[in-house]
């Protein structure tokens, strides 16, 4: 399962790659409003520290438009992968986009046909928002069991992208499901590693290790 950062936060991306745990990263224009930067000065950035896809969302609503911002996206930086909403306008856009060559993550996904219709677009991505999906008082991961048996049924290529994560449990599940990709915030991803029994044990290693007077090395 690939690893992408869901974030804009340049200190947290730095971290997070250091630790050698990234894959890429996600944007949307609600996390570049936080991060305070410009959308073009930022992804830059981005794609400077990690190797991997960084998804940078484009806003317009209308085919052309869109196309415009993705070509100017693009020109950013090699790894931008073009981040396209799930509307008639965004499809066509990504069928377009993905068949010159260009990585789309095709966004705001929440049923089953919008995926299906996503793949058949030739989307590199799909997210399927879990934790937006649950919030609704419906089940995220039902979601992506769905759209694993159906890209699984007819062999797309497509990766199942699980967005919104809120949760390390969010993140199980979607591992146990087969979803390829999970983004979650950084304090998601570092919060994986924790575990009450591991601060436990090595509080006594380290404790008896003392009693014994010894150093290594
Ligand atoms: C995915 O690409 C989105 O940026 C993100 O996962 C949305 O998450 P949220 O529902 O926590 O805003």
């Amino acid at each position: 399962m690939k690893f992408f950062v869901d974030t804009a936060d340049v200190k947290d991306i730095r971290e997070l790659n250091d630790l050698g745990l990234l894959d890429g990263v996600t944007t949307n224009p609600s996390l570049i409003l936080k991060s305070g930067g410009s959308i073009a000065e930022v992804t830059k950035e981005i794609c400077s520290i990690v190797q991997g896809p960084v998804s940078a969302e484009v806003v317009a609503v209308e085919y052309k438009e869109m196309m415009r911002e993705a070509d100017f996206l693009s020109k950013i930086a090699d790894n931008v992968c073009i981040k396209l909403p799930l509307t008639l306008d965004g499809l066509k856009a990504c069928k377009d986009l993905t068949s010159s060559g260009r990585l789309v993550n095709v966004t705001l996904c929440f049923s089953a046909n919008q995926a299906l219709l996503a793949a058949k677009a030739g989307a590199s991505f799909i997210s399927p928002f879990i934790g937006r999906v649950d919030d609704i008082g419906l089940d995220g991961m039902e979601l992506i069991q769905e759209i694993r048996q159906i890209y699984d049924n007819y062999d797309f290529n497509t990766e199942i992208l699980a967005a919104s994560i809120r949760t390390v449990n969010h993140v199980k599940q979607a591992a146990l499901i087969g979803a390829d990709v999970v983004t979650a915030p950084p304090a998601t991803l570092k919060a994986l590693v924790k575990h009450p029994l591991t601060d436990k044990g090595l509080e006594t290693f380290l404790a008896d290790w003392e009693k014994t007077g010894q150093k290594i090395g």
